[in-house]
């Protein structure tokens, strides 16, 4: 100690986390003087200079100050030595050792040593090289999580939403090497399904002690949506993880875990906090951090009873067995508030208001600083806003009711942390809503709309919702011969009147996005991203929000991105209630698998795949054949379904049927069967000079075709002009791959027809 009872103390960061952390211990009765550094706005009495990112200039700096003790915040010093290199000129430090922060530091390590230690975690592999890890993937056939194995601030873990984004995560960790040496080697784990809670000790390398559960909110947007971020939330402590959970999780993350480091001569000094998830199968280890997590760290200060300096110095002065640590009961939440961009592109300079504290609050700066009088933004996460109250309930209710307060103007916080085990209370009616408008109505609908089109988004979307233009990174493209963007537009039409009658506002969103993949199908291409317009006379915000929800279904399920929409209300335009659903597809194709192919040629077969209805066509004939009746009615000869039902089926997506026959590459050409039925669309697809017969007799129409061609009196020839009659795809193949081509589609298909000499499609 610089004298005999107080502590000259360095603490190295610059998050809410050193904010709170620095504030508990200028309490402290150890305190003989502190510094931060590079610290924030909050912490400006206590900041120095000093290039923190620098070990060398760190250890000077300590000896010429004569610091006692320095506590390290983030994980980067800690990964980097600085423990090591104070430790050589006698200088405590909280925080582990370089070869004990490897928990942290080698994703690969930290799974090595939990299996070494008999801590349970998901099922693992490491990989250098693209094709033994793709080879993996088949194999295992299973949803996984893909992590550079070293540390990329918070953009090294890949949550992927599909094969391909699977895919995409691993060729751009090993292939384009886009997180550097930290993703030259990766890990792929069997993806974890549970409620994910931290635990959090602290350790003098022998003894270990427990201090509180925690729960982060990583993701950025409202309902777990969006990408990840070093998060948006958390509280402590967790009401699911009872004593006894908490003694078997300590007993079982931490304790192994710190008994394991002593054995393998690398005695763990700090805190301890281990990533678990509460899975059906038992708890299973997401991560080891060697270091407080933020924002838990702002909680769980915040309920510290003990003196903060003197457990953490205790800490590495290998004498935490006698100081009691104590904590408040009741429960803290730290609510995120971030810059609008965050976490890929967050604006900088934004003003930050400056607001009163009411008691059970208090607000952390993070990325802060002062601009002459005012307060503005230098990063992502702003500002941390911590309540505590009795319950989580409370916490919560303290911290937003200043939260409130803050956001707008640049600055979002998620409303809904807590959600598992608290929602948000409810916030008072506006003035508007007073008056009778619903104005909140509007503003759900919109944060419906936005989360909606958020689930489909992934690390490729630059800027989506909310911006003039999408932006979309195709860089993974680079990897094909020769990419081509293939782009398709249309509309739902008069199919949305009926939609209104039956309230099926969701069916419309994924006809239109699968009428549209399969427009860019049938030229070979795989979706990317989606484009939609809604137009009305007046819009309702919870139509809008289903429409759009079932868009945003249809993408994820194609495995594309809603990018984004717009929507207009134009009363002189539109019948009222009437509704138009439009939108464009934009696909990729390598140029050598572009359909149709030059092969085509009299002799080539039809193939037939079934509709699942009118699609998105026939609606004014439908609208006239059905007029009057009840649509909840059973179908007349149908097998028990209503007409509803039947009119309204969702317009299928033929990617996946056809997925396999592409992939093998068996398809010469397709043609989707819309409007203009056979007669207009197989010889789009066909070269000068041929033609096609189709013989209608080799498939069973459906009956509701059956009934709308007798009831309308059109003949057999017109409906197969003008209706898909139940085969909504046509692929066209040689005559020798037909058999392969029909084992490859998992459902039932028909040869049709076949490819002749001539111009047009003739029909027996
Ligand atoms: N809140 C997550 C972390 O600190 O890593």
């Amino acid at each position: 100690m610089s004298n005999e009872e107080t502590l000259s103390v360095l603490l190295l960061g610059s998050g809410a986390r050193e904010h709170a952390m620095a504030e508990a211990i200028s309490r402290s009765s150890l305190l003989g003087q502190l510094m931060v550094a590079p610290g924030n706005a909050g912490t400006a009495a206590w900041n120095v200079e000093l290039d923190a990112s620098s070990n060398l200039k760190i250890v000077d700096f300590c000896v010429h100050h004569g610091i006692d003790l320095v506590i390290v915040g983030p994980e980067a010093p800690l990964v980097d030595g600085v423990a090591d290199d104070l430790a050589l000129v006698g200088i405590n430090c909280f925080g582990p050792s370089a070869g004990a922060a490897k928990l942290e530091g080698s994703k690969a390590f930290a799974r090595e040593f939990a299996a070494r230690h008999n801590i349970p975690g998901p099922v693992v592999r490491t990989f250098r090289e693209v094709e033994p890890a793709l080879a993996w993937l088949d194999e295992f056939n299973k949803p996984v999580v893909v992590k550079a194995d070293g540390l990329a601030a918070g953009k090294g873990v890949i949550v992927p939403e599909s094969r391909v984004d699977t895919e995409r995560a691993i060729f751009a960790f090993l292939a384009e090497h886009s997180m550097g040496e930290a993703g030259e080697v990766i890990l792929l784990e069997q993806r974890l399904v549970g409620e994910e809670v931290s635990l959090f000790g602290i350790s003098d390398g022998v003894t270990l002690v427990p201090l509180i559960s925690a729960q982060d909110h990583k993701r950025v947007g409202e309902g777990n949506t969006g990408l990840n971020t070093g998060g948006m939330g958390a509280f402590a402590p967790v009401p699911r993880v009872t004593p006894e959970l908490e003694a078997e999780l300590t007993e079982i993350f931490l304790r192994r875990a710190i008994d394991g480091m002593a054995a393998e001569g690398q005695p763990y000094v700090g805190v301890l906090y281990a990533g678990i998830m509460l899975t059906d199968d038992g708890p299973r280890l997401v991560e080891y951090n060697c270091r407080f997590g933020d924002p838990e760290a702002q909680a769980i200060v915040s309920l510290m009873e003990s003196d903060l300096l003197e457990v953490l110095h205790a800490a590495t002065t290998h004498s935490l067995a006698d100081v009691p640590i104590k904590l408040k009961p009741g429960t803290a939440a730290a609510i995120t508030i971030a810059a609008e961009g965050y976490p890929t592109d967050p604006r900088m300079g934004i003003p930050v208001p400056v607001v009163d504290e009411p008691d059970g609050v208090r607000v952390f700066h993070a990325a802060t600083r002062m601009d002459g009088d005012q307060l503005v933004s230098t990063g992502g996460r702003v500002l941390s806003v911590v309540g505590t109250g009795a319950d989580l309930a409370q916490a919560l209710d303290r911290a937003y009711s200043v939260v409130d307060k803050i956001t707008g103007d640049g600055l979002f916080a998620r409303s809904d942390i807590g959600w598992r085990h608290a929602p948000r209370p409810a916030k008072k009616k506006s003035a508007y809503a007073e008056a009778g408008v619903s104005f909140d109505a509007g503003l759900a609908a919109h944060n419906r709309l936005a989360q909606a089109v958020k689930t489909t988004h992934d690390h490729r979307v630059i800027a989506g919702h909310g911006s003039f233009g999408g932006v979309f990174d195709v860089s993974a493209l680079t990897r094909l011969k020769s990419p081509l963007l293939v782009a398709s537009t249309d509309g739902v039409g008069t199919k949305t009147l009926l939609t209104r009658e039956m309230g099926r506002w969701e069916d419309c969103g994924a006809d239109i996005v699968n009428h549209c993949i399969n427009d860019v199908l049938v030229q070979g291409a795989r979706p990317l991203f989606f484009l939609d317009s809604l137009g009305s006379a007046v819009l309702e915000p919870e139509i809008v929000g289903r429409i759009v929800d079932g868009m945003a279904a249809a993408c994820r399920e194609a495995e594309c991105v809603l990018l984004g929409g717009e929507t207009a209300e134009m009363p002189d335009m539109f019948n009222a209630g009437s509704v138009d659903v439009i939108g464009t597809m934009v696909g990729y194709v390598d140029r050598p698998k572009l359909l149709p192919t030059d092969a085509i040629a009299p002799g080539h077969k039809l193939v037939g795949l079934a509709s699942s209805g009118l699609h998105t066509n026939g609606y004014s004939l439908a609208r006239k054949v059905f007029s009057g009746m009840d649509l909840t009615e059973p179908l007349p000869g149908g097998t028990g379904e209503s007409i509803g039902d039947a009119l309204l089926a969702v317009h299928r997506s033929y990617l996946k049927p056809l997925s396999a026959a592409l992939e093998a590459g068996l398809v010469d050409g397709m043609a989707h069967i819309t409007g203009g039925g056979f007669v207009d669309n197989i010889p789009r697809v066909l070269p000068p000079g041929c033609g096609a017969v189709i013989d209608t007799s080799t498939w069973r129409r459906p009956v509701l075709f059956n009934y709308l061609i007798s009831r309308s009196g059109m003949t057999d020839d017109e409906a197969h002009r003008v209706l898909n009659c139940g085969v909504g795809m046509v692929v066209v193949v040689a005559p020798d791959q037909v058999d392969e081509l029909q084992a490859s589609i998992p459902e039932p298909t028909w040869v049709i027809g076949e490819v002749t000499l001539g111009r047009s499609v003739s029909l027996k």
